[in-house]
């Protein structure tokens, strides 16, 4: 389904309410919902685990993704499998065995990402293309919300396109997603769009559909 989804990112959202902030985005017309774990040591800030994205999996009929922040990976795949997870994402830079992880967490019974920092050119997933089911194109670095946009990215996302053919993967562009970039990363062939502080800005969740129409009219 290459579809535009729009993933809201509860990275933005109210931590003491995660549970009625996840039902409102879906109320809106979200099906997939994105949760960012952090560990303070991959990137430079700490969210939560695997205990928090159990408690609120109920709230979320959709598609609950997880982009895991943290290393190493392997030893949290199960805990995060059995939370709840459908798609469990690794960062390609977070530990030498990269294939290792992402057979793990296939085996573990979720659809697997990879993750792109900003530097890592798109040429390094060239061998792993049938071993993942989406890719997620930084466009920040990872670790907080609300930064700028990197439009040196919209290469790599049309690179990759190309590199997937008809293969069955996801693009999902994360970082600076509003109005003016989505329809620029969907035009490049992203299908996933996470947003956090564009959809949860002034703490209200704000109608998903903005993005709808303007991806429409590309
Ligand atoms: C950043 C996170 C993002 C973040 C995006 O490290 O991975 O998911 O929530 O936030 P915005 O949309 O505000 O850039
Ligand atoms: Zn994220």
């Amino acid at each position: 389904d290459r579809s535009i989804k729009i993933a809201p990112s509860i990275l933005s959202a109210d931590f003491a309410n995660f549970g009625a902030e996840c039902e409102a985005i879906e109320a809106q017309g979200c099906d997939w919902v994105h949760v960012d774990v952090m560990d303070g040591h991959f990137v430079p800030n700490i969210t939560f685990g695997p205990a928090t994205c159990a408690a609120i999996r109920p709230h979320i009929k959709g598609v609950m993704d997880v982009h895991l922040m943290i290393a190493p990976v392997d030893p949290y795949i199960e805990a995060f499998a059995a939370a709840g997870a459908d798609v469990l994402t690794a960062h390609l830079e977070a530990g030498p065995h990269i294939h290792r992880t992402l057979q793990a967490i296939r085996g573990a019974g979720c659809k697997a990402g990879i993750a792109l920092n900003p530097g890592t050119p798109a040429e390094h997933l060239r061998h792993l293309l049938d071993d993942i089911d989406l890719v997620c194109v930084m466009t920040v670095n990872p670790g907080f919300g609300g930064q700028s946009f990197i439009h040196s990215q919209i290469e790599k996302v049309r690179e990759l396109r190309a590199m997937i053919g008809d293969r069955p993967v996801h693009i999902e562009i994360d970082g600076g997603v509003d109005p003016k970039t989505a329809p620029l990363v969907a035009a490049a062939g992203a299908d996933v769009l996470v947003a956090g502080s564009a959809v949860f800005r002034g703490g209200s969740v704000k109608a998903p559909e903005v993005y709808g129409q303007n991806i429409k009219a590309i």
